[in-house]
């Protein structure tokens, strides 16, 4: 069991967007108890040790499946994360000739696969959002009815702006052209609530450690019936061995080596808590995400990127300051308050692009599980002071 000895610092954590964290303690719980009491490798030996692998793993992807509404839980794959699901989705759909119809809110996860794929003949075209990060579902479909479509790509939230896309109108948009659509939901899953039976995304590809509040190393890729991208790793897949090629069996297919069982398990501890205490937990990160963006607008000089509040958004705020820059007031902030955000481009030039953020980039809050009202205030003291 985890060791209670070791007090956790005493920071305020606001960089949920990056990862959450203190994780809750049943998912510390339940990753240190998988290692012990089901430490053996899932699916490939018949003992006991390895059979409670097996169980782990199947009663992990049973939570997820019920949690984000898939009914056949075959249909959910875990991989090390949404960069490894979107690499997936994204090279073993696409081939040379296909034309995908991106937007310009993209994370790096899904603009440098593109970007790859474009130097070996996929057509990508780029519909611009607004100022605040929106994407308009009349732009995707005039790009989408301008040539033959492939795939459209959108993710379900911004990591830099929380801007939240119309993803079910693109979806719609993509199915009436014949394409299919692929959402980057790394910020979606945990902070929204997200039912895959009626969202009509053909691929989700999710972190399981951000608001889904798993370890780190687990994520989640679902693959909708009869969507079938090329596996890109080929390898063991505890059965069928004597056959020379990957077996097309879900999930299988998409799972060779062994898996991060004691990060699985982890996570579906998370999932079953968000499963009872989820719409509880979004309603407190939309109250406090909405005190932090108030908060901050109140600070002279400051400029909060994204919808207006008030305005849907997952609950994360970037904010430039007029005189102080981004990675300053970041530094400050836990140099001398022990308050933890991050700074830059997050990963997503596309996005400060966008937002007009490119060449300062900005200084994210993350509000998500754990996170009170008075983290939140005394985080708008520290950024008051360093600003002042
Ligand atoms: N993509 C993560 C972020 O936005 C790591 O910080």
């Amino acid at each position: 069991m985890p060791d209670r000895s070791h007090p956790l610092p005493d920071i305020v954590y606001l960089d949920h967007g990056a990862t959450s964290w203190p994780k809750p303690d049943v998912v510390v719980d339940t990753v240190v108890r998988t290692m012990i009491e089901a430490g053996g490798n899932p699916g490939r030996s018949a003992h006991r040790i390895a059979m409670a692998a097996s169980r782990a793993i199947v009663e992990a992807r049973s939570a997820v499946a019920t949690l984000l509404g898939v009914p056949d839980s075959r249909n959910v794959i875990f991989t090390s994360g949404s960069t490894a699901g979107l690499n997936l989705a994204i090279k073993g759909l696409l081939v040379p000739g296909d034309r995908v119809v991106v937007t310009s809110m993209e994370h790096n996860a899904v603009v440098r696969p593109l970007n790859l794929l474009a130097t070996r003949g996929v057509i990508v075209d780029v519909v611009r959002a607004d100022a605040a990060g929106r994407v308009d579902p009349d732009d995707v479909e005039a790009a989408v009815a301008a040539a033959p479509t492939r795939a459209v790509i959108c993710q379900h939230a911004s990591n830099v702006s929380g801007t939240i896309q119309p993803v079910g109108d693109l979806a719609d948009i993509a199915h009436a052209a014949g394409a299919l659509l692929i959402v980057d939901g790394s910020q979606g899953a945990g902070h929204l609530h997200v039912d895959l039976s009626a969202l009509g995304a053909d691929v989700y590809a999710c972190s399981g450690h951000k608001a889904l509040l798993g370890p780190q190393g687990v994520g989640i890729l679902y693959l909708a019936e009869g969507v079938e991208p090329e596996e890109l790793i080929q390898g063991g897949s505890g059965g069928r061995s004597e056959e020379p090629t990957q077996p097309r069996l879900r999930p299988d297919r998409y799972e060779a080596g062994t898996l991060n069982t004691p990060g699985i398990a982890g996570l579906g501890a998370a999932v079953r808590l968000l499963a009872e205490q989820g719409a509880e937990v979004r309603a407190a990160e939309v109250r406090l995400a909405r005190r932090l963006h108030e908060g901050l607008l109140a600070i002279r000089g400051m400029r909060v990127l994204g919808p207006p509040p008030g305005e849907e958004r997952v609950p994360i705020v970037s904010a430039v300051h007029d005189r102080i820059e981004p990675d300053r007031i970041a530094f400050e902030l836990d140099r001398a308050y022990g308050v933890a955000v991050r700074a830059g481009l997050h990963c997503a030039p596309w996005a400060h692009e966008t937002l007009g953020t490119l060449e300062t980039g900005a200084v994210r809050f993350g509000v998500g599980w754990g996170v009170t009202e008075s983290d939140v205030d005394r985080a708008l003291e520290a950024v008051a002071e360093v600003c002042g």
